[in-house]
């Protein structure tokens, strides 16, 4: 009979298409959203930035500072996918929107051609930004008890850390 009647009622469920709710309300992950579109805005630009070095880089260490520029922007790209995606999962959306991005974004473009030390220079100081961009979503996924968020983007720190090691290295 109980059998019968769990039936019946999960039936019912279906038909509804009624869910179970997973995640957060949106004023609960109101300040995730708010850090990870900072991240986002950052990100870009130091993506767009990683291009360019890629591309317009000169000199003895070419081929070197090339493939380390590819490398990073690839990172990049996928984790800038991942961080708009979150967003979504929050039911909100990402800056779409190239301007806003560019004034939101405390990384900013370089006008001048550069060498390749004064591109690794800029990565270095890119990274730092990031950093602590990552820290506030970091923080604010912790208050909220947001632990996928929170993993992801400790992930992204590690990650950001060893290419720091790197290139500081590449540096000296
Ligand atoms: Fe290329």
């Amino acid at each position: 009979m109980e059998i019968t009647q769990n039936k019946i009622s999960e039936k019912s469920i279906n038909s509804k298409k009624t869910y179970k709710k997973l995640g957060f309300t949106y004023l609960e992950t109101a300040e995730i959203v708010v850090a990870l579109k900072q991240l986002l805005a950052n990100y870009q630009i130091h993506y767009h930035k990683l291009r360019s070095f890629h591309w317009n880089v000169e000199g003895p260490d070419f081929f070197e500072l090339h493939e380390a520029f590819e490398q990073d922007y690839n990172t990049t790209k996928e984790n800038i996918d991942e961080i708009a995606e979150r967003i979504r999962v929050f039911g909100l959306k990402p800056l779409s929107d190239l301007k806003e991005t560019i004034e939101l974004s405390e990384i900013k473009e370089t006008k001048k051609s550069i060498s390749g030390l004064e591109m690794v220079r800029e990565i270095l100081k890119d990274f730092e930004i990031l950093h602590d961009k990552m820290l506030d979503v970091v923080n604010a996924a912790l208050g909220t008890g947001d632990n996928a968020t929170e993993q992801m983007i400790s992930e992204f720190m590690g990650e950001l850390e060893k290419r720091n090691w790197m290139y500081t290295s590449w540096c000296k």
